[in-house]
């Protein structure tokens, strides 16, 4: 109808100066001549200027004095002409907002004697303020103190209006739009020749795709998986949170005593709280060691405890599940392995801006005849030379499962420093041999954590905006695909 309308009053006139008006004049919903004339005008039917204007509008209380009259015309028609009334009598006859607001305004523009009794001052009064609300609805102007003292009363708000002036005739006017056809469907191309059809927009951008995103943590842990691929690591399976101590730590040469095996360090399990089986075999093998040593070693010289070994945790590393696999290794006859793994561990640790109670770890190995430290620092300036970090530095440190044990750092280019990136170290004889590795056979491996280079890589410096229920979605959706650099 609107547009009907709009390209008719083209056709004979030169111009519509106003829509607002237009539309009120033909009495037709405005916000439909816009949508018209944007349409129209998109299509070159027609050209058009915006326009803007403040407009006044009466609040729900001015459309209320419009209607009713205002509360101080109330209150003074309902004092007597000759003599007087009590306020009590005057506040029962009357709406408590009419008596309350009619009281003030009366008294101030002295149209009446506020005392115990209430009388007129004068014998005739006019309700401007409904009028002036009046002439605002009709649109019409009005003295700036009018306007002030409504605006004040919050009996008239500014709002903004748009609209359009100057619609006129455009390149490709007529009076009535062409309807292009925007399928190839079979009856408009049996039609084809009578069809006009709209052209394709090459430059139109497709629906957005409501699909699934990847988060950036396994963005960074697919970089990584690939570069242990690349260098002929096969994955170990990680699927089990939940280990018994003896795998976390027992089996790893860790002392019965060692404080990360206290509940300030570790979580345990309340049920199941035990492990149901061990290999009794190995477990003996490893009592002992613990207790007085063996393959060169003198042991801790303390006494072992079965029920210490059987506790239920959730693995403070992924180094237990090197340990299980290089258990099942030595069962067979032995073959040189490269395994990787890259999970999650959990810590009982203080949550602050770069630790969480639970992270995840990436773990490499290798198990062959005759590795030495030389291998160990080898394989470790090759793996992080793929992820951009060619320069290293290695500093002895301390791991009850390695000997000797190295922390790894990287010079980072960006802070100009020296910064700590990881743990390695060649695992102990003590460790190995009670599982069945022939004793010429060295592990060397090291650890880091996922969330630290995923930190650096896309510049988020509180962990808690990475992991955990705090972590915003429109990251998720929008951070950049993950490139780690290979020298
Ligand atoms: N398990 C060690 C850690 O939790 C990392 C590590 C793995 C160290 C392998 C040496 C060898 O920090």
């Amino acid at each position: 109808m609107a547009e009907a309308a709009i390209l008719g009053f083209l056709q004979n006139n030169e111009s519509i100066p106003d829509s607002g008006k237009f539309a009120a004049e033909l009495n037709l919903d405005h916000e439909e001549v816009k949508n018209v004339i944007k349409s129209l005008q998109g299509f070159r039917y027609i050209e058009a200027k915006e326009l803007k204007r403040e407009t006044l509008v009466l609040t729900d209380e001015g459309k209320k004095y419009a209607a009713e009259g205002s509360p101080e015309f109330h209150f003074f028609s309902a004092v007597p002409e000759e003599g007087s009334i009590s306020k009590d009598d005057l506040e029962k006859k009357l709406d408590a907002s009419v008596f309350k607001i009619g009281s003030t305004q009366a008294a101030k523009k002295k149209w009446v004697a506020m005392g115990k009794q209430v009388s007129r001052k004068v014998q005739h009064v006019e309700d401007k303020v409904k009028e002036s609300l009046l002439l605002i609805q009709q649109g019409l102007e009005l003295d700036q103190e009018s306007l002030n003292s409504l605006k004040a009363r919050k009996l008239i708000a500014s709002q903004g209006w748009t609209g359009y002036s100057d619609v006129k005739k455009g390149p490709s006017y007529a009076p009535k739009r062409k309807i292009f056809a925007t399928d190839l469907t079979r009856e408009n191309l049996q039609n084809w020749k009578e069809m006009e059809f709209k052209e394709y927009n090459f430059n139109a951008k497709g629906q957005p795709l409501d699909a699934g995103h990847l988060h950036p943590l396994l963005k960074v842990r697919k970089q990584f998986k690939d570069i242990f691929c690349q260098m002929g690591f096969e994955e170990m399976p990680t699927n089990n949170f939940v280990e018994s101590s003896f795998w976390n730590f027992d089996a790893l040469f860790q002392p019965q005593q060692h404080p990360a095996r206290d509940s300030h360090d570790t979580f345990f399990l309340k049920a199941p709280s035990t492990t149901r089986e061990l290999p009794e075999d190995y477990v003996e093998r490893v009592k002992q060691v613990h207790e007085s040593g063996g393959y060169g070693s003198r042991g801790y010289n303390y006494d072992w405890k079965r029920e210490e070994a059987n506790k239920n945790l959730l693995r403070t590393h992924t180094t237990a599940v090197s340990s299980r696999m290089l258990y099942a290794l030595a069962k067979g006859p032995f073959t040189p392995k490269k395994y990787f793994s890259i999970d999650r561990v959990f810590r009982n640790e203080a949550v602050d801006r770069t630790h969480l109670a639970e992270f995840h770890q990436i773990e490499g190995l290798i198990c062959d005849r005759g590795l030495t430290l030389g291998d160990l620092i080898g394989v470790l300036q090759a793996f992080f030379s793929r992820l951009g970090m060619p320069k290293l530095r290695f500093k002895p440190a301390y791991n009850p499962y390695t000997e000797p044990s190295m922390e790894i750092f990287s010079y980072h280019e960006g802070l100009g420093k020296w910064v700590e990136i990881g743990n390695s170290g060649m695992f102990r004889p003590e460790m190995l041999q009670p599982m069945g590795l022939p004793d010429d056979v060295r592990v060397i491996a090291w650890g880091l954590s996922l969330e630290r280079p995923t930190m650096i890589l896309y510049g988020i410096d509180n962990i808690r905006d990475l992991f955990g229920h705090k972590v915003d979605l429109d990251l998720i959706k929008r951070n950049p695909i993950c490139r780690v650099g290979i020298e």
